[in-house]
């Protein structure tokens, strides 16, 4: 039986930088994010009784021994958790080069979650595909629901999950992604936050969660992309000060990185109404509505030392789609 599915990539609004649980990876708070319409895995696995291991390979770029043995070990593990016996082959593709240095984990695991469940025959619900894709990359449980998405941390495996706040239909923000530097980053967030509480940060941080999660929740309901961009960027900044007073200290930003924040800032003054915010790594990520996508990426780009930018609008959840890669 074969089984394609293509997952969307997704920016936290309200981001997950923490584990309470991390052989359950259980997040030290929930997080909300969008989806990225441009951004995107397609991964195909085809189960057998014919094939005797699991094979995993990925079309146009080289795959690490270290991320087929992750996804090897998920594959395992959603076979063990509903007693199938057939291996797999897995062939999977990124819309984005993978020389953006984008992270790929969170559309990865979620259309590898997808298309395996369905090619071993597995019928289950939306919510329980978010947990498995949690346990596979923690915000992969994020790109598989529709348009906006919370990630309810919740206390066990079970209430640990994802789920759609509003459509993509609802309101059509855009990531513009301007990429200032496209190689991949030396410290993985796996990594990364297994030391964030060396932060003297850190607890403060999570204690705001809950205000900063309701400012998000109650500008998205009213589509006040002041009131969400405002946030947006003092959140980003929040995890990235719990980053930087880590030990050992990390440094995801670049001076490109500061010179794109500063951009944004002086555009705003200029009445352009857009807002940052950046992961575990040096690329930004503008949000704005739909109306003034094309001037800001317009701008984006002729920023000195911005290589590419990625126009992504709010897109669907993962789906399941019959164009096969083999
Ligand atoms: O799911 P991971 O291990 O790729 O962690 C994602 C961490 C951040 O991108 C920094 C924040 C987030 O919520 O996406």
């Amino acid at each position: 039986m074969k089984s394609t599915a293509r997952a969307p990539a997704n920016i936290a609004f309200i981001k997950y930088w923490g584990k309470k649980d991390s052989r359950l990876r259980l997040p030290l708070n929930s997080s909300l994010s969008m989806n990225l319409g441009s951004a995107y895995t397609t991964t195909t696995v085809e189960s057998s009784e014919r094939l005797k291991e699991d094979a995993v390979s990925m079309v146009d770029a080289q795959i690490s021994l270290s991320e087929i043995g992750r996804m090897r070990n998920h594959i395992d593990f959603i076979r063990n958790t509903f007693h199938q016996a057939h291996h797999v082959k897995v062939v999977t593709k990124n819309s984005f080069p993978k020389s953006t240095g984008l992270a790929s984990s969170a559309s990865g695991f979620a259309a590898l979650t997808v298309a395996a469940c369905t090619a071993l025959d597995l019928h289950i619900s939306e919510k329980e595909l978010t947990i498995l894709a949690r346990l596979g990359s923690g915000s992969a449980c994020r790109s598989i629901p529709d348009g906006y998405v919370l990630w309810e941390e919740g206390n066990s495996t079970e209430t640990s999950f994802a789920h759609s706040l509003y459509p993509a239909s609802y309101w059509r923000l855009h990531d513009i992604i301007a990429v200032v530097d496209n190689t991949s980053k030396d410290v993985s967030t796996a990594e990364g936050m297994s030391t964030m509480k060396t932060s003297p940060f850190w607890k403060t941080r999570i204690d705001s969660i809950p205000r900063r999660l309701a400012v998000v929740k109650d500008a998205l309901k009213k589509k006040n992309i002041k009131a969400l961009g405002e946030m947006i960027e003092a959140e980003c900044l929040n995890m990235h000060a719990v980053m930087m007073t880590q030990e050992p200290p990390l440094v995801y930003l670049s001076g490109k990185t500061v010179e794109c924040i500063k951009s944004v800032w002086q555009w705003r003054k200029d009445g352009l109404p857009v807002y940052f915010t950046i992961d575990a790594g040096p690329n930004v990520h503008l949000i704005c509505e739909e109306p003034v996508a094309d001037e800001v990426q317009k701008r984006a780009l002729s920023i000195s030392g911005v290589k590419q930018v990625i126009n992504n609008s709010v897109s669907g959840g993962t789906q399941r789609i019959s164009d096969h890669l083999f």
